[in-house]
């Protein structure tokens, strides 16, 4: 049995390769960045061959840098950004089309049409999403339209449908294995969340045959292997799981009530609800968070799109810092007299408002504004953003919020932004020791498949804090902020 695991984490900006040994600590990293293309307005494509490149580089990379034989790999955990498309030929393995990025909002009056045509309570009730271009199953579409020939070659079973999952496996197995897990199948708009099926029903009204579609398994299984010139040797491919619920697990989320917020370039906050989908009423999604032994855990997700992205606005738009980090002591330094706030609805406005023709507003300028001020405003516009997600899940899911709430992301590095975070939601924030949680929860997965790892239960005494941010804000001043921000919120809506 091999001694070590490794982790592919393919990102949306980035695909990186992590190493573990059999205790979870990191032995090597690589990473590969590759380019974004924007063919239209609104329209977010990856070249499927620099995905699988990345892929194969990252893999190949990281296991020099440990100095480890392939024979010595127990496992390779897949894990993802979610919901991206691609549709191949199962016959040579090509994309027809490049990957469609889960940011691309092409399908946006397809979406619309869809909605006026009344489907959305039928997709909300089976898959616990929106009728949102944001989900798979409406790129797919759209790609068997606009390629030339493919509704036809759909039709005869020559084309096959996939995450980024799928298609790494596709790829790394030589093609011999199309499968997915299921939190990556719970984010296409196809998958019954309750039942554990691909939906015959969706399949049609998103006009997607079922005959293209992946092979759903739990999240720590046998997906097959790494063929012999990936690594060198056949290597068992043992876990897949969508980015954001790894990140659930890296964060040993398991038991009912306990909470992740990962913050990136966007923010997503996890609930986990146990062996209960929860239907929100508040315009957040039902999703599974974890399947194993055939047992699903579901999670509410919120979904912000922007967090990190307000201080790389301040970096790389205004100019007013040299480095993220300069964020926080600029914070640090602003007048308290001044009540600023930035709604950072640079893309509209995600969970729980949901609008998409929003743009961002400051407000409270006054001639004593400086930098310090704006830099304030936007490490505090990621804390109300999570208390908006956290309200809705309250409303949704009364035990929400009756714990802590646990941090990981870049921008979870910010001291002043986490004790923000505590402060404004009047809950204990922490953040763990090892920051690498998506690539853990995959590498632990694929290590528990592999039997080299206990149960959830016993895994959750891994979990190490690095540091816990209690609440220490008076309550009058928290509600008289926070107050500020809805009114600011309310009047960046009315203006779209
Ligand atoms: O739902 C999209 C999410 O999975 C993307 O995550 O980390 O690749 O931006 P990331």
């Amino acid at each position: 049995m091999g001694s070590c695991i490794i982790a592919l984490d393919q990102g949306t900006t980035s695909t990186r390769a992590l190493v573990f040994d059999t205790h979870l600590a990191v032995l090597a990293i690589a990473q590969r960045e590759f380019p974004q293309h924007y063919p239209a307005s609104g329209w977010v494509e990856h070249d499927p061959e620099d995905i699988w490149q990345s892929a194969l580089a990252t893999l190949r990379e990281a296991l020099k840098v440990a100095d480890i034989p392939a024979a010595d790999v127990a496992a390779i955990g897949i894990t993802n950004q979610r919901e991206t498309t691609l549709v191949w030929d199962r016959a040579t393995g090509r994309p027809i089309h490049n990957a469609i990025i889960w940011q691309d909002r092409r399908t946006a009056d397809l979406c619309t049409r869809l909605r006026e045509a009344g489907v959305e309570a039928k997709a909300t009730e089976k898959t616990g999403l929106l009728l949102d271009p944001y989900f798979s199953a409406t790129k797919c579409a759209w790609i068997l339209d606009h390629v030339p020939g493919a509704r036809a070659s759909a039709a005869a079973g020559q084309l096959a449908f996939g995450t980024v999952d799928s298609f790494l496996l596709w790829r790394l197995s030589g093609g011999a294995v199309h499968a997915t897990d299921a939190t990556n199948a719970s984010r296409t708009l196809l998958y019954n969340i309750h039942a554990g099926e691909w939906d015959e029903e969706l399949c049609r009204i998103f006009d997607v045959p079922m005959t293209m579609l992946p092979q759903v398994r739990d999240n720590a299984a046998e997906f097959g292997h790494a063929t012999a010139d990936v690594l060198g040797q056949p290597v068992p491919i043992r876990s897949m799981i969508g980015d954001q619920q790894a990140a659930m697990v890296g964060q040993a989320c398991f038991v009912p009530g306990m909470m992740k917020s990962t913050y990136g370039t966007g923010c997503f906050a996890l609930l986990n609800t146990g062996r209960k989908a929860v239907q929100s009423q508040n315009r957040l999604l039902a999703t599974v968070a974890y399947q194993l032994a055939g047992q699903r855990t579901y999670a509410l997700e919120g979904s912000i799109f922007v967090a990190g992205a307000a201080v790389q606005w301040l970096r790389d738009g205004l100019g007013i810092l040299h480095a993220a980090a300069e964020a926080d002591s600029l914070a640090a330094a602003a007048d308290p007299a001044q009540d600023v706030y930035l709604v950072p609805a640079f893309v509209g406005l995600g969970a729980p408002y949901w609008d998409a023709d929003a743009r961002g507003t400051l407000f409270g300028l006054t001639r004593a504004t400086s930098k310090r001020e704006l830099a304030r405003a936007a490490l505090e516009s990621v804390g109300y953003q999570t208390r908006d997600l956290i309200e809705a899940m309250r409303r949704d899911w009364p035990e929400a919020g009756a714990t802590v709430l646990r941090v990981d992301g870049g921008m979870s590095a910010s001291d002043w932004a986490m004790q923000f975070l505590a402060d404004i939601l009047d809950m204990p924030v922490e953040r763990p020791r090892l920051m690498e949680t998506t690539a853990l929860g995959a590498a632990y997965l694929a290590g528990l498949a592999a039997g080299l790892l206990p149960r959830p239960d016993e895994m959750t005494q891994t979990w190490a804090l690095d540091r816990r941010f209690e609440p220490n804000l008076l309550p009058e001043r928290r509600e008289a902020k926070w107050q500020g921000w809805r009114d600011a919120v309310a009047r960046t809506l009315q203006r779209g």
